[in-house]
């Protein structure tokens, strides 16, 4: 069913400006982008669509839905804190999906940095980009789906999949869209708090793991986030060395069997 605008904007939380809905784009956060760009967008602008031809995620990752089965948008935000504290939106806006989800009964963890998972399968993604004083904040979230497509069909999953039921999407964008307002204001002064919570959901607790960081592949046990939102590992062999991850590749679970 096609996404109602008018039912989203009669729910929308006052945090949210503008709706910009379409049925087709390449990409949202191409489209905010422009926006941003053009002098278009503010803060709480929502660049909306159906279908993506050119979804993008982190690392050249291709994001894949088909028409009218996800979430799919792009917010723009203006975070009112140094903008060395950027990059914390991403747990930000995870904990903020997680939460929202959570409220269907489901068990949903966060896969830092910036996945959302129901068990081993990928539920949402999150890409974040930066343009002038703003950032992207591009979600993708898998709701309503039917059929996956052929390259995601084994490791991706939906909410409507789990629970069996279609989720009216417009209630779900606008309870998503307050709490990234409600996380987002934590990534300052009450980031700490926010860490605590985003463990409380965290796929990769104590799991062994194996990434690729500055083009090195490493291997190590994961023993949670640091107070800046990085990823502490314990790395095998080497001493047992402690890391501090800021940036990885897609991070793969080792299955301990
Ligand atoms: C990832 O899994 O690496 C992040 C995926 C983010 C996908 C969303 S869909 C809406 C927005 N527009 C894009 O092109 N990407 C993000």
């Amino acid at each position: 069913m096609k996404f109602d605008q008018a039912a989203f904007e009669g729910t929308t939380p006052q945090c949210a400006g503008k709706v910009v809905y379409q049925r087709q784009v390449e990409s949202t956060n191409d489209v905010a982008k422009k926006a941003v760009n053009a002098g278009l967008a503010s803060s709480g602008s929502i660049y909306l669509a159906e279908f993506q031809s050119a979804g993008r995620g982190r690392g050249g990752n291709r994001w894949v839905c088909r028409e009218g089965e996800g979430l799919l948008f792009s917010l723009v935000v203006e975070p009112d804190v140094d903008v060395l504290f950027w990059n914390r939106m991403s747990l930000a806006v995870g904990l903020a999906l997680v939460n929202t989800i959570k409220d269907f009964g489901l068990n949903v963890t966060m896969k830092w940095p910036n996945d959302i998972y129901l068990g081993d399968k990928k539920l949402g993604g999150i890409l974040i980009e930066k343009v002038n004083d703003f950032l992207i904040v591009g979600v993708g979230l898998n709701v309503n789906v039917q059929s996956f497509p052929d390259e995601i069909a084994e490791t991706a999953t939906s909410i409507s999949t789990r629970i069996g039921e279609v989720v009216d999407r417009e209630e779900l964008l606008s309870k998503i869209v307050h709490r990234i307002y409600q996380c987002g204001s934590m990534i300052g002064e009450s980031f700490g708090s926010l860490i605590e919570q985003v463990m409380e959901s965290f796929y990769l607790s104590n799991q062994m793991v194996r990434m690729t960081v500055d083009g090195k592949e490493i291997l190590g046990e994961v023993l949670g986030l640091d107070e800046n939102g990085y990823l502490m590992l314990k790395e095998t062999g080497n001493d047992g060395k402690l890391m501090k991850i800021h940036q990885a590749s897609e991070i793969k679970k080792l299955s301990l069997s």
